[in-house]
């Protein structure tokens, strides 16, 4: 097993880094010391880990120059301590102990930076991931639209929105344009020097490389080949989803912009990431305009206010018989963006800080449906930190990150059924239609199963580049191969090497690890399955895409029991516990979209599609003359112009003096 080589591995490496010399007949071999040492390490880390999130909780809510050096100080001292207690640990004779001492050793073992022992190193990596991330943060795209064409608009507000909604093929391209360059180009020196020293710390840890750390987390050998058979399975949906798809925006946009056989345009998509593609249900609905499946409307009507919707959210849980929201979590949470004039950092994020009942969200609520959803998101973090907070603090965390990320959307399968919605009265229209269905099978279709390409290929990329398969001279150009070659997306210009495009998604200067999106999205259907049998909903030929396990305390007893383990066991005991299969298998996903994927079939045949897409194809460059069909798109106010640089882009100085990373973050639990 690939733990039991690591932990050779590290204990010779503790062994030779420790600073008085051990040989192996010196190592401790009672079992009873290591219990006792290992109890005081839970103890004393769990006091600073507190501190700590302490620290970068005030700092992400208030991102001042003095909260920025206060989170630096308490990440070092923490690294310190981590430090100090991995040569405490390499005292000990650990592969002679019991398999349950041993998880616990290996678990605490896995320093990620800190392992850099030289303080300059440290220190400069700390440094490139703040510039990174300050520079995601801090940058703004401004004259987008003539519709307003002053303001200036930051990724968290105003940009996602106009990318839902606008239909105009040139506005958009100038959208994707800006935000590509102004975010990604700009960081693309020190991703290198990052991917330099963060494999150093990664070496410095027994690892290959930072790539390997990262995988180690899932705890079985063959990892990323598990991940692209399944990914081969659920191909065919993706490339039926893609061809139907190519074809509606041939109706909006014309082919010469969206070409039958090519890869479709990456900024048509509704995302500027192309990742999910609810956001132009309108374009591809089966039954266009029937049943409403987006309840945005009704909560804005009903006037609901992100309190209500976070107790609407918790309602789900405490149903099934889970806990409840502690008072702490509704009085230190920031549900709201703050208008006392503090800048902050809005991306929606959990907080567990690990003493009483002190668990936290952040998030500039909208009065939206994606947003009702991301609640759920955010609070399966929080219920799974409640669950696993009688474990000790090394078993503190997910089975593996992707059930981390999988335990609220499993909930909100549930609640995003047309039934449930109309059950909580934010659905008015007839639940017993099957044309209803198909849209909202749609809907779900463009959320999960558009994302499984990008959830696959973000960290493919990565993985490479930590292990210098994939070199700086080649990140740009990789990447738009990886794009073409799993998502079938093309950019709308030339994207050349100079540019850094994989630094325009939050999670590359973030550094937060992606591929526990794809393995959520594929274990949340399983988990799904699992706990609709248990409810009984699945009696009687019901389908799981109908299946809400609302109010059923056994789904609830049984996602709990499986919650409470935290990381205490390999991730397939956990998953057994829940579903009876020690595997992530793809079948529960393809039953819940049968329905949709028969559809689409046949509409695909019906309309000579052919699936998959010619890899040459390009867009027509920007001088393009536009169509008439682009004329007349939603787009109203005057001709904006064209153009492939940044020239209408700023950074904020006053934001870039105010903004700043807190560092060391993939240590914490920042649930996003
Ligand atoms: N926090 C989640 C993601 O970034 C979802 C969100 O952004 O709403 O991974
Ligand atoms: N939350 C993740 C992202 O935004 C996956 O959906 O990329
Ligand atoms: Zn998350």
């Amino acid at each position: 097993m690939i733990i039991m080589a690591r932990m050779t591995f590290a204990v010779l490496f503790c062994v030779s880094l420790s600073l008085e010399m051990v040989f192996a007949s010196d190592l401790i071999k009672d079992e009873q010391r290591a219990i006792e040492f290992l109890a005081n390490y839970n103890e004393i880390a769990s006091e600073l880990y507190h501190d700590t999130v302490v620290d970068i909780w005030n700092y992400r809510t208030n991102l001042t120059d003095y909260n920025r050096q206060k989170c630096i100080e308490s990440n070092m001292i923490y690294a310190e301590s981590e430090l100090e207690s991995f040569r405490n640990a390499s005292m000990f004779d650990i592969e002679s102990f019991s398999e349950e001492t041993q998880r616990q050793f290996k678990l605490m073992m896995n320093l990620g930076d800190a392992a850099l022992q030289d303080q300059e190193k440290l220190k400069r990596l700390q440094e490139v991931k703040a510039q990174m991330v300050r520079s995601y943060a801090t940058t703004q795209v401004c004259n987008i639209s003539s519709q307003d064409p002053d303001e200036c608009h930051t990724i968290n507000e105003g940009i996602p929105q106009m990318f839902a909604t606008s239909r105009n093929y040139n506005e958009l391209t100038q959208l994707w344009t800006q935000w590509h360059n102004m975010a990604g180009q700009p960081i693309r020196e020190q991703y290198s020097e990052f991917v330099q020293l963060s494999n150093m710390a990664a070496r410095a840890n027994g690892f290959t490389d930072t790539g390997a750390l990262w995988r180690w987390k899932y705890e079985v050998e063959d990892f990323e080949e598990q991940v692209l058979e399944i990914y081969d399975t659920l191909k065919p949906l993706y490339f039926n989803l893609h061809a139907y798809v190519r074809r509606k925006l041939i109706d909006v946009y014309g082919s010469e912009y969206v070409n039958p056989k090519g890869a479709i345009p990456a900024h048509l998509l509704g995302n500027m990431w192309a990742q999910q593609w609810h956001h132009i249900l309108n374009l591809t609905e089966p039954f266009p305009g029937k049943h409403l499946v987006d309840v945005t409307p009704i909560l804005q009507a009903k006037g609901y206010t992100p309190r209500q919707m976070f107790e609407e959210a918790e309602a789900f849980f405490t149903n099934l018989g889970l806990i409840e929201l502690p008072q702490e979590f509704w009085d230190r949470s920031m549900i709201e963006k703050p208008t006392d004039g503090r800048q902050v950092d809005c991306h929606p994020s959990a907080f567990d800080f690990l003493k009483g009942n002190d668990v936290r969200m952040k998030m500039c609520t909208r009065i939206t449906m994606e947003h009702f959803i991301t609640i759920h998101h955010e609070l399966g973090h929080i219920q799974y930190y409640l669950q696993y907070s009688n474990q000790s603090f090394i078993y503190n965390g997910g089975a593996n990150p992707g059930f981390h990320e999988a335990v609220g959307d499993v909930l909100a399968l549930s609640v995003a059924t047309p039934e449930h919605l109309h059950m909580i009265g934010l659905y008015d229209d007839d639940v017993d239609n099957p044309e209803g269905e198909l849209n909202f099978l749609m809907k779900m279709a463009l959320e999960k199963i558009a994302f499984l390409p990008f959830g696959l290929l973000v960290d493919l990329w990565r993985w490479r580049v930590f292990s210098g398969d994939i070199t700086p001279d080649n990140y740009n150009t990789e990447w738009w191969d990886l794009r073409m070659k799993y998502q079938g997306v093309v950019p709308p210009v030339d994207r050349p090497e100079e540019y850094f495009d994989p630094g325009a998604k939050h999670h590359i200067p973030s550094n937060t690890p992606y591929m526990r999106y794809f393995v959520s999205f594929v274990i949340q259907f399983q988990f799904h399955r699992a706990l609709c049998l248990e409810a009984g909903q699945l009696d009687n030929g019901k389908p799981l895409h109908k299946c809400d396990i609302h109010k059923s305390k056994q789904a609830g007893e049984k996602l709990s029991a499986m919650l409470k383990l935290g990381k205490s066991k390999p991730w397939p005991d956990a998953m057994e516990a829940i579903t009876g299969q020690r595997k992530m298998d793809a079948g529960a996903l393809i039953e819940y979209f049968q329905p949709l994927i028969d559809w689409l079939e046949r509409e695909n045949v019906n309309n000579g599609d052919v699936l998959g897409w010619d890899p040459t194809w390009r867009p027509p460059p920007p001088s393009y003359v536009r169509s008439e069909r682009d004329k007349s798109a939603t787009y109203t106010g005057k001709p904006v112009a064209m153009t492939t640089s940044g020239g209408h882009a700023q950074i904020s100085s006053a934001a870039v003096m105010w903004i700043c990373i807190c560092l060391l973050t993939t240590w914490f639990s920042d649930e996003n």
